[in-house]
């Protein structure tokens, strides 16, 4: 794993777009790996204004996100398909038939992350994929347990997950406890790994992500196997 660390937020979110910047400037037709969360918004913000600029073009680009609330309508504006129409795709020139978030309503959701992981498989691998990291160490909804899963699939939220999102809802009990998730082994499969982590609250995870041998107890660790992972990280996160 490489480590860039920035001196604020700002400086990471940038450091983050180039990266992404590059991607597509060498390779047009990018499949994008997208997350959500607090972290990421900066960084969109950025491809907005690299877009706007005439300097990144995403006509041609294939987007997947890693996550998606389960069950959730894609038009709730805490869903991530919302998320990310809000905060990057509205504002773009993305073909939306292109972008890929699990389907928050499946009737059938086991057969629903079946569908997303074989998607994957037939228009990936993933070129670049961002992540940020959970406070607790969760990729995506991969949350701390004795086993991981390694593809798509239906998730519980831990208790910790579910305190750090109520801050986005009205209300605690409005948070979904479920969600639908790309697995360990599907984030892997990325050639490209991008991570983001700011603010010292996120000081403890990274330095277990840095210091700590692989476990399941921290999935982020798990990185640790992947030839090409990228860490930005603001001095906050870094210095805690
Ligand atoms: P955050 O979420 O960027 O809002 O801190 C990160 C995550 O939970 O993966």
């Amino acid at each position: 794993m490489r480590i860039i660390i920035c001196e604020n937020y700002e400086e990471l979110s940038e450091k983050g777009a180039e990266f992404f910047k590059a991607q597509v400037t060498l390779k047009p037709d990018s499949v994008l790996g997208l997350a959500t969360g607090g972290t990421p918004v900066g960084l969109y913000k950025k491809l907005i204004e690299y877009n706007k600029n005439g300097s990144l073009d995403f006509s041609r680009v294939t987007s997947f996100n890693l996550d998606e609330y389960y069950p959730i309508a894609p038009d709730n504006d805490q869903s991530y398909r919302y998320f990310m129409n809000e905060n990057l795709f509205d504002h773009v020139n993305i073909d939306k038939t292109r972008t890929y978030v699990p389907d928050g309503l499946a009737k059938d959701p086991e057969a629903q992350c079946k569908a997303y992981e074989a998607l994957l498989e037939e228009k990936g691998p993933v070129d670049i994929q961002l992540l940020g990291i959970g406070r607790n160490g969760h990729i995506g909804f991969n949350e701390p347990d004795e086993k991981l899963n390694a593809v798509t699939h239906i998730t519980g939220l831990t208790e910790s997950t579910v305190e750090a999102n109520a801050r986005f809802f009205a209300d605690i009990s409005q948070v979904p406890t479920k969600a639908l998730t790309m697995g360990i082994g599907t984030i892997l499969k990325s050639k490209k790994i991008v991570m983001l982590i700011s603010g010292k609250e996120k000081h403890e995870v990274l330095s277990e992500l840095l210091n700590d041998d692989i476990t399941t107890k921290n999935p982020a660790t798990l990185l640790k196997v992947h030839p090409d992972v990228v860490i930005i990280c603001d001095k906050a996160a870094y210095e805690g």
